[in-house]
């Protein structure tokens, strides 16, 4: 597996979990105020979400910088 594909990976498990938190914080709310660990809880999957995400928002731009091969050119998934 390519790195750009396991960053892609990564990110899709992330959003699982930061989706968790936030549905957690609802769950919390419902039962009084949340203690603050949960209330925070959603921001380190969303920092991760962050920056795997702009990784892979400048991959098509950085593989046309460099001159080599992109998706759109290959065909390729
Ligand atoms: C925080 C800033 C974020 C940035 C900059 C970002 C950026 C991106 C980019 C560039 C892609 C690839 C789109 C493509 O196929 O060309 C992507 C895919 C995706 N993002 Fe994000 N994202 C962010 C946050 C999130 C959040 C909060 C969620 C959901 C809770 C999320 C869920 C997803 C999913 C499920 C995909 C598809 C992954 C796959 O193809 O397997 N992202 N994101």
């Amino acid at each position: 597996m390519d790195w750009s594909k396991w960053i892609r990976q990564l990110h899709r498990w992330l959003s699982i979990i930061f989706t968790a938190t936030v549905v957690a914080n609802f769950a919390a709310m419902a039962m009084g105020p949340p203690p603050a660990w949960i209330v925070y809880s959603p921001l380190i999957p969303l920092f991760l979400l962050l920056f795997s995400g702009l990784y892979m928002f400048v991959l098509p731009y950085a593989a046309r910088w460099r001159g080599g091969p992109t998706r759109e050119r290959t065909g390729s998934a």
